[in-house]
C-alpha cells in the first residue's frame, strides 16, 4: 500500500491522533490544542499520512499572512520511520504554500541538518525550563523592583483589553503580522488558558502573558507562552500574577529565548537555581529573520502551533 497524504478534515482525527501523538512524544501539548490545531487547519492545514487506513505521519502549517508561515508538529510513528513517509508528508504540506513564503520552524537539535538541506537557516535558540509556581510566588511577592513597578503597571485579563492594541503589541514584538485575528482571540479566551495583559498608567499594553494547561497537568503543569514584556520587571509581574492563583505544586514550562534576551536568562536563573535545561529548540527561517524585539521576548508563543 502507498502512503496517502491529505489535509485533515475531521476534528476527531486531530484529537485522537495528533494530540495523542504529541503526548506520547512528551511534547506536553496544551489541553485544548486540538481546538487550536483545528483553527490552524482552517487557515492552512494539518496534513496526515495514512497507510492501510492507519494515520502514521503528520505535519501542521499555520499561515500567519501571505508572506509568512510556521510549520511544526512534523512526525512519523517510530515503527514506520526511514521509509520516506515523513518526507512525503512534508512535501505535500509544503507544496500547498507559495514557494516564496518565509517558512519558519522550531527544530530539535537532531533535525537541524535535515532542515538545512531544505533551505532553512538557523536564527536563534530557545531553551525549556520547568519553573516552580511556588518559587515564583516566593521570589517575587516581595521583590523590591516588582513592588515598585506594580504601582505603575496593572495586569488585567487580556480579553478585556482593546483587541487591536493587544494584537499590535504582539505583532510588534514577534515581528510578524497576524492576518487571522480569530487565532489570537481563541488563544486568549479558551477556558484552559489564562491570558493577562500588562497596562501602564496611560493604558498602553506593556506586556502579555499566557499560561495554558497541558493535557497532563499533574505531570507537566502549564505551558507559558507567549511571555512578552517591555522589561524584565514587567515579565516578573506577569509571572507572579499568573503563578499566585494556581496550585503551588504546579510548574510552568518556559521556552526562553535566553540566547538573545539576557534578561530572560536572568529570570530563568533566579527562579531555577539548578537551571536544568529540559530541551532546546532552534528557530529556523527560509528567508530573512523577521524583526523581533528580542529584549521584550521572554517565552515563545507555542512550539508546535504558531511558532
Ligand atoms: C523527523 C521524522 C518525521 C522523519 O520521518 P521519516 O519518515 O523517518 O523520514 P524519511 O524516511 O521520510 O526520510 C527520508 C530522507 O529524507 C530526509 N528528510 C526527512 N524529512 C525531511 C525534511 N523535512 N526536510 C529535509 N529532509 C528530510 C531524511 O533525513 C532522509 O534522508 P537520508 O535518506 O539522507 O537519511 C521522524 O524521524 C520523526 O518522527 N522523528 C521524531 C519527531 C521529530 O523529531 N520531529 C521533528 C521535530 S523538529
Amino acid at each position: 500500500m502507498e502512503l496517502e497524504v491529505a489535509q485533515v478534515v475531521s476534528k476527531v482525527t486531530v484529537h485522537d491522533f495528533v494530540l495523542d501523538y504529541c503526548d506520547r512524544m512528551e511534547w506536553a501539548p496544551g489541553k485544548m490544542d486540538d481546538s487550536l490545531y483545528w483553527a490552524v487547519g482552517q487557515g492552512a492545514g494539518i496534513y496526515v499520512g495514512t497507510l492501510n487506513e492507519q494515520p502514521i505521519t503528520g505535519v501542521a502549517i499555520f499561515q500567519h499572512n501571505e508572506s509568512y508561515a510556521f510549520i511544526g508538529l512534523y512526525f512519523c510513528e517510530e515503527q514506520h520511520r526511514g521509509k520516506s513517509y515523513g518526507l512525503k508528508t512534508w512535501r505535500v504540506a509544503r507544496a500547498s504554500l507559495n514557494p516564496d513564503i518565509n517558512l519558519v520552524l522550531d527544530a530539535v537539535p537532531s533535525a537541524v541538518s535535515l532542515y538545512e538541506r531544505e533551505g532553512f537557516k538557523r536564527a536563534w535558540t530557545s531553551s525549556f525550563y520547568a519553573l516552580s509556581t511556588k518559587t515564583i510566588v516566593q521570589e517575587y511577592s516581595k521583590h523590591p523592583a516588582i513592588l515598585l513597578r506594580k504601582r505603575e503597571v496593572c495586569t488585567v485579563p487580556a480579553n478585556t483589553v482593546d483587541f487591536q492594541k493587544l494584537k499590535s503589541y504582539v505583532e510588534n514584538v514577534i515581528g510578524i503580522a497576524f492576518a487571522r485575528s480569530d487565532f489570537l482571540n481563541l488563544w486568549i479566551t479558551l477556558p484552559s488558558h489564562t491570558a493577562l495583559a500588562a497596562l501602564n498608567e496611560s493604558q498602553d499594553v506593556v506586556g502579555f502573558g499566557v499560561i495554558r494547561e497541558t493535557i497532563t497537568l499533574d505531570k507537566n503543569g502549564y505551558r507559558l507562552g507567549p511571555l512578552l514584556a517591555d522589561s524584565g520587571d514587567i515579565a516578573r509581574i506577569l509571572l507572579y500574577t499568573l503563578a499566585k492563583d494556581v496550585c503551588p505544586k504546579q510548574k510552568f514550562i518556559i521556552a526562553a529565548p535566553a540566547e538573545i534576551n539576557p534578561e530572560a536568562n536572568r529570570i530563568v536563573t533566579e527562579l531555577n537555581t539548578d537551571c536544568v535545561e529540559e530541551g532546546v529548540n532552534i528557530r529556523m527561517y527560509t528567508k530573512a529573520d523577521p524583526p523581533i524585539i528580542a529584549a521584550k521576548y521572554f517565552s515563545v508563543f507555542s512550539g508546535n502551533i504558531v511558532g
